[in-house]
């Protein structure tokens, strides 16, 4: 016989625990959560089945499901009332997600909360940034603005800043601006490597974000490009973030491992809304099995290289572990 057996380390459940490359814990997991600013809803997304905009009292019962169920790290976005031109209530004192990182700061101490330091969700022309004549994204102008709503989120008592507007120069100037603000032991996790994905559709129907004209592709990466990831992690890395989320995930696999292969900072993959779309409506017809798939979805970014998942699916995924079928 002159054939490796393979098929020896499968032998027995056991035997695959034993040799088991890559795994899953709650710890990896951060839980996305939209918060609006109107009073008292728990408003289903369409798109987004077990996923809601929340308002604070109902944001506390959330708060409370996820942290029971073992997650410590939750990442909030808002829906302001009120919109503007250049996004105002992202750095408001008492913006909704400011309101929302005290109340979680109160409740729970140690749970970790990620501010997404972004303007699209509180422009009313729902791009990231300010607009030029053109209606152009503006990038220099953009900064100050982004540095306000970061200072603003870890004055709240955010724990880790994550922008996510694509502007060159974000972890630059933010980084400044929370030293100089007294912050330098506030993290930034940086959304560099974030793509024109169609992928976010359903993000956007829940943050009521969509543009009104024209798209993202000035500012977010094209899909086809690889090299152009690397070029967005060395300026990210010079500019001092501490860990790096590559958007979305599961399309973009190789780029997550290019990532780990060419940096030390901790990876992060975003497993977007449209990945959880797709997934649940499948698992809604009954066309898959749902456990089985999301465990092997987030398996694939693991081995892939990421340290840890942004995901709609993590109190899914606290209950699963939970039942011990994955350790
Ligand atoms: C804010 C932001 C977006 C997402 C995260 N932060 C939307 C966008 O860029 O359009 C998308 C997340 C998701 O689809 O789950 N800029």
């Amino acid at each position: 016989m002159n054939f490796d057996r393979h098929r020896r380390l499968r032998s027995s459940a056991a035997m695959r625990n034993l040799v088991r490359e890559t795994s899953i814990a709650k710890k990896d997991l951060i839980y996305p959560i939209f918060v609006i600013e109107k009073d008292d809803i728990k408003n289903e997304i369409s798109s987004m089945p077990g996923i809601y905009q929340l308002s604070l009292n109902k944001l506390q019962e959330e708060l409370k499901e996820a942290y029971e169920a073992g997650i410590r790290a939750v990442m909030f976005f808002g829906i302001p009332n009120e919109k503007d031109e250049c996004g105002t209530g992202a750095f408001i004192d008492d913006g909704i997600i400011q309101r929302a990182t005290r109340l979680s700061k109160e409740l729970y101490p140690d749970m970790l909360v990620l501010a997404d330091t972004c303007l699209c969700e509180y422009t009313d022309h729902g791009h990231c940034g300010l607009l030029d004549d053109h209606g152009h994204v503006l990038n220099d102008e953009t900064l100050p603005l982004l540095v306000k709503t970061a200072v603003s989120q870890a004055k709240a008592g955010a724990d880790i800043i994550a922008p996510s507007n694509m502007m060159d120069g974000f972890v630059q100037a933010i980084r400044s601006g929370l030293d100089e603000a007294g912050f330098h032991n506030i993290p930034i996790m940086s959304y560099g490597i974030k793509y024109a994905s169609a992928f976010y559709g359903p993000f956007r129907d829940a943050a009521e974000s969509t543009p009104g004209q024209g798209d993202r592709k000035g500012y977010q990466m094209d899909p086809a490009n690889r090299l152009e990831a690397m070029r967005e992690l060395e300026s990210d890395l010079a500019e001092g973030c501490d860990m790096m989320i590559v958007k979305p995930a599961l399309s973009y696999l190789d780029i997550i491992r290019d990532v780990r292969n060419n940096s030390n900072v901790p990876v992060v993959a975003y497993n977007v809304s449209g990945e959880y779309a797709m997934t649940k409506a499948a698992a809604l017809n009954g066309w898959i099995d749902e456990e089985r798939v999301v465990m092997e979805q987030m398996i694939s970014m693991k081995r892939a290289g990421a340290d840890m998942i942004i995901t709609y699916f993590a109190k899914d995924i606290c209950n699963y572990l939970d039942k011990g079928a994955y350790s």
